[in-house]
């Protein structure tokens, strides 16, 4: 178990979706249990640590990492959606991606003023993601202690997203 890295089991895929990003496919830990065993083991240590009431993840590859982490803390899981996609009234955030735009959403009432948030996912790329979910937490007058991301594209964003914030990154490129 101690030996596994796992940079190993995230294939970088040249220009995907387009030409110039180089796509990171993180299924290979998916596929590997030992390996998803570890990260999720990883990250639900982080998450402890922080003393989060809530875990908050976007879709769709936040929440393959978000949910087994929240079952193993027994915290409580919010999921950020793209638009469109969740039945109640919902809090809205336009944001930028490393590929694109798109609007955020999360359920009004999921977050409550005081809770403490920790928000996993599996890359941080623009940090555009983050930024945004980041937003619509303290919106609502709750804190975010802690950001967990399996994969960190260092050199496509600046430090302030994780500047003075507890923060983990399994793996940095
Ligand atoms: C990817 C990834 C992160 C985000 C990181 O999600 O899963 O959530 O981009 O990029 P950023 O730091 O530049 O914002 P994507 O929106 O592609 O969705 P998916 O997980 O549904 O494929």
């Amino acid at each position: 178990m101690k030996d596994i890295k796992i940079q190993d089991y995230i294939t970088e895929v040249p220009d995907f979706p387009k030409q110039g990003i180089s796509f990171k496919d993180i299924t290979p830990i998916l596929n590997n249990p030992p390996v998803f065993h570890q990260v999720v083991d990883e990250m639900a240590r982080f998450t402890k640590s922080t003393g989060a009431n809530i875990i908050v993840a976007p879709e769709a590859r936040g929440f393959i990492f978000a949910a087994p982490v929240a079952y193993a803390t027994n915290i409580a899981l919010v999921l950020i959606r793209k638009a469109g996609k969740l039945p109640r009234a919902t809090i809205k955030k336009e944001y930028d991606l490393e590929y694109g735009k798109a609007t955020l959403e999360m359920h009004k009432g999921d977050i409550k003023p005081g809770d403490k948030v920790v928000i996993i996912d599996d890359v941080l790329a623009t940090g555009g993601t983050l930024e945004a979910i980041i937003e619509m937490v303290e919106a609502q007058g709750a804190k975010v202690v802690g950001l967990s991301v399996l994969a960190d594209l260092t050199f496509l964003h600046d430090d302030k997203i994780i500047a003075n914030r507890q923060y983990q990154s399994l793996v940095n490129y």
